[in-house]
């Protein structure tokens, strides 16, 4: 590692204090970072917060968050603190059930095939679950097939699908390794050709849903409830502004995918495709007023997270990230990812419908800037706590301030 990121700084003109930066894997030891990925030179750490407050199926959590976004972590333990006077989140899931693709192309007789495929439905499970005795003897494994025949710019493809259970595990590994071992039988039974084999990451049938119910005198009277109601309505109707409703939701979701070791692309591909199902882009919570006029919210998305395999199980902080949330199985770990993201997305739809949400973010950011201006110790609160007052959060005035301070 020391080497390359030797003959990195000789090709790029890095210093030896800018090459230092990078021999900090934050909590993943130089050797293990070296063995994850290719052409390792070093590391890029992230902040790890604490967000509170999360009372989720009647379970107090502490919830690890890594993002370098200020407000985020206090925003949902704000909005979590509120959730409580309801009772705090409820959350159900559809399983840890993930989808493996085998696309085959050049088949004759399309439709045929597709019957023949599902007459053999038997053979190709056995040969899927051949391939992890493990995952089947802890319940896991391939349990199903769906074929379907596509339309493709390039004539009919049929494509087999396998639906396998994938217990702790995110799956992909499972899923991937049993799509190619079934291979050779697609390709016998249709006398097609098969490329991709490859798991799917819409993965619809590995659904979670999070409900809360925010009394309206909690959040701030009727006003909050009707703004954040219009808000939703404004997503609903809207594919731009719903981009950004469903990027609050992803601020919570992905911090605790990333503390917790997930692989976050694939929550974001599942996460977008499934805002899309119905064919436009939608939020992927509702909000609603109730009977009694209290605030209802409800997100609905696909989780695809595991405790065994990938960083979770390796890497040390997330280990460490994992224990402080306290969860036991992939599924009560997607629950509560389900129950940060609705919390997330109330947070960011209450502050955009009142007061806006740069006063918040502008604190914060002020330190930041007042740190990158020079200001240390008690120079930084001072320095930012003076840019918020006149509402001048910017880098020569941080500079001259911290110039006028420090004198
Ligand atoms: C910023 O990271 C997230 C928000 O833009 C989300 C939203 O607009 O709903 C505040």
């Amino acid at each position: 590692m020391a080497e390359r990121l030797k003959l990195v700084q000789k090709l790029t003109g890095l210093t030896d204090e800018e090459a230092k930066t990078l021999g900090n894997t934050g909590g993943l030891p130089p050797e293990m970072a070296d063995r994850m990925i290719e052409n390792v030179i070093g590391g890029i750490t992230l902040p790890m917060g604490v967000a509170t407050n999360f009372l989720i199926n009647g379970k107090d959590y502490l919830v690890p968050m890594a993002i370098e976004e200020p407000s985020v972590v206090a925003a949902a333990s704000n909005a979590a603190k509120m959730s409580r006077v309801k009772g705090g989140f409820r959350v159900t899931n559809t399983g840890p059930v993930m989808v493996g693709q085998i696309q085959t192309v050049e088949v004759k007789d399309p439709y045929g095939a597709r019957m023949d495929l599902m007459l053999h439905k038997q053979e190709i499970l056995d040969k899927a679950n051949e391939q992890d005795p493990v995952l089947v003897s802890l319940g896991g494994g391939a349990k199903d097939i769906n074929v379907k025949v596509i339309s493709s710019v390039k004539g009919p493809m049929v494509i087999t699908e396998l639906i396998i259970s994938t217990g702790d595990a995110m799956g992909g590994n499972a899923v991937n390794t049993m799509a190619e071992a079934v291979a050779p039988i697609v390709e016998r039974l249709t006398g097609g050709k098969v490329y991709l084999r490859i798991i799917s990451n819409l993965a619809d049938r590995r659904l979670v849903r999070a409900s809360a119910v925010f009394d309206k005198e909690a959040i701030g009277g009727e006003e909050t409830v009707d703004g954040v109601v219009y808000a939703y309505a404004f997503a609903e109707g809207d594919p731009y502004r719903c981009a950004t409703h469903n990027k609050g939701i992803m601020n919570g979701v992905i911090a605790v995918g990333i503390a917790c070791g997930q692989d976050i692309r694939a929550l974001e591909a599942g996460a977008h495709s499934y805002a899309v199902k119905n064919g436009g882009y939608k939020p992927l919570t509702t909000w609603e007023k109730n009977e009694k006029g209290d605030l209802v919210g409800t997100l609905e998305m696909p989780m695809a997270v595991g405790l065994i395999g990938g960083a979770a199980r390796v890497h040390p902080a997330a280990k460490a990230a994992i224990k402080i949330l306290g969860v036991k199985t992939a599924i009560e770990l997607a629950e509560v990812m389900a129950a940060v993201g609705l919390a997330q997305n109330f947070a960011a739809l209450r502050a955009l419908a009142a007061e806006g949400i740069q006063r918040g973010h502008m604190k914060l950011h002020a330190r930041n800037m007042a740190i990158s201006a020079g200001a240390t110790g008690s120079l930084v609160d001072l320095v930012a706590g003076k840019m918020v007052e006149e509402r001048k959060v910017r880098f020569d005035r941080a500079k001259e301030l911290v110039e006028r301070f420090s004198k």
